[in-house]
């Protein structure tokens, strides 16, 4: 079980470093993810979250298996985009719908080094979408306007004092 960072911690601002080492810690690090994730109740989970600024994710959505994402790419996006309500571990109680493009087409590693394609679309291409931006220090909240983040933080930090 990882310590889940959350908002404030600089780690999810740094844009992720590539993962150069396909070894038996990362495998490591990946399962101790799914682990986390699962405690959490999360369906993605970035490894700056985690504290590793390392350029790999894991989602998990209804009951299918983890996927391991590492050095991921999207390579296409459909120009049709989508409102969808998301939330992050590393912003508990934060909710808010983001326009996003409706699929994806992204090229990845697995844990083993081996490349993979995956196309997208509905929940799943959502949260590689959220998941990848966590590898550029990018989170949910910096996609919306900045007077309605500013609110949400605002909240989030009263309710993390209270
Ligand atoms: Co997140």
């Amino acid at each position: 079980m990882l310590d889940i960072y959350t908002l404030g911690e600089p780690v999810l601002q740094n844009k992720a470093e590539p993962v150069l080492n396909f070894d038996r810690k990362l495998v490591d690090t990946l399962e101790a993810m799914v682990v986390t994730m699962h405690r959490a109740r999360g369906i993605g989970l970035a490894a700056p979250q985690v504290g590793i600024s390392q350029r790999f994710f894991i989602v998990q959505i209804e009951n299918e298996k983890p996927l391991f994402f590492v050095n991921p790419e999207i390579v296409e996006t459909s120009i049709e985009k989508m409102l969808y309500e998301e939330g992050c571990l590393s912003i508990p109680g934060v909710y808010a719908e983001i326009e996003r493009p409706s699929t994806l087409i992204v090229q990845a590693l697995n844990e083993k080094g081996k490349r993979f394609t995956l196309e997208a679309s509905g929940l799943l291409a959502r949260v590689i979408f959220h998941e990848n931006d966590h590898l550029d220090g990018v989170l949910f909240i910096d996609k919306l306007m900045p007077s309605v983040r500013k609110k949400l933080i605002e909240q989030y930090e009263s309710r993390m004092r209270a």
